[in-house]
């Protein structure tokens, strides 16, 4: 297993395929832990993690918090709620604080593009980006390239679609940087309103009709369709949403044969994915779920450690 070229996983962008073979295998050694008695390592023993989230989060705060544990770290949750954020801390002050109290790595998520960077800049921790505002969501993506790649054996010429909101989602971004630089073919699908102006710039084929990005694709990746862009009147409704985008059983009939359906969670059932296709045999949003776990102690295995100098 070697080491990664960065101390740092702010984003997919830019990461090399050697990186992210490596945390796809050594993901794998970790996936085999997760299915024994006693899930537990001593890998991380005397290390401490912060797990600093200011935006609500359920699978990627548990899904860190439990990795950390059965590496053996030590771990400490920050959530904003209850904080002395409230009192005007600034995030400066405040991870510098909790950094006087000897903390090795960070795990971040907050709503603001950059913060993860911003904390490189400001502490010595090793920083893990758990998805910052509409930028990225590196751990996120990585879990959904392991589960596609330990269903088919390689990413490689595989035919991914991502359907949602393009322009913001974070998922859809790692997704994109993370699936070309190992080879698959990826295709945006959603409404052009949803489209960033710079589309080009992902060099993937972009859909606005569901059926023809579905066609002869392996994979679909269904993004949680969030509904504050319709109060902000990107998009009409949630029911026209639903006749054009959302995936339902009908749809699939173009897939190839042996199709799988995922979706990041959180899933609103009827809106963007029926129940049926959710719960179907085809989906492993579930697996991904658990598949998370061993990629983020992968990512943490391989950063940790890792200090300036090197
Ligand atoms: N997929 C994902 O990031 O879910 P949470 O917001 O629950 O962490």
């Amino acid at each position: 297993m070697s080491r990664l070229s960065s101390r740092h996983l702010l984003g997919l962008e830019g990461v090399p395929a050697e990186d992210i073979q490596s945390i796809l295998e050594t993901s794998n050694t970790f996936r085999e832990v997760l299915d024994r008695t006693i899930k537990k390592l001593p890998t991380l023993r005397g290390m401490t993690v912060l797990n600093l989230f200011y935006e609500a989060s359920t699978r990627t705060r548990i899904s860190f918090e439990l990795a950390e544990k059965r590496l053996s770290a030590d771990t400490v949750n920050f959530s904003k709620a209850g904080s002395s954020v409230s009192k005007g801390e600034s995030l400066r002050d405040t991870v510098q604080n909790i950094e006087a109290m000897k903390i090795d790595m960070v795990v971040v998520r907050h709503k603001s593009t950059g913060v993860p960077y911003f904390l490189t800049q400001c502490m010595d921790a090793n920083i893990i980006n758990a998805g910052d505002g509409a930028h990225e969501h590196p751990t996120q993506a990585l879990l959904d390239m392991y589960t596609i790649w330990k269903k088919y054996g390689r990413l490689d010429g595989l035919r991914v679609v991502l359907v949602g909101d393009v322009k913001h989602s974070r998922v859809i971004r790692s997704n994109i940087w993370g699936l070309k630089t190992m080879g698959a073919s990826v295709a945006l699908c959603g409404p052009s309103t949803l489209f960033p102006y710079d589309i080009e710039k992902f060099e993937c084929d972009s859909y606005t009709d569901i059926d023809e990005a579905l066609d002869g694709a392996d994979v679909v990746n269904i993004m949680r369709i969030q509904l504050e862009r319709q109060q902000a009147g990107i998009f009409p409704s949630q029911r026209e949403y639903t006749n054009l985008f959302g995936i339902n059983k009908e749809r699939l009939r173009n897939l190839n044969k042996n199709y799988t359906i995922m979706h990041p969670g959180p899933m609103n059932r009827g809106v963007e994915i029926t129940s049926e296709v959710a719960d179907s045999d085809k989906s492993v949003i579930l697996e991904q779920v658990t598949n998370g776990q061993a990629v983020r102690m992968a990512v943490l295995y391989l950063l940790s450690g890792r200090k300036e100098e090197e």
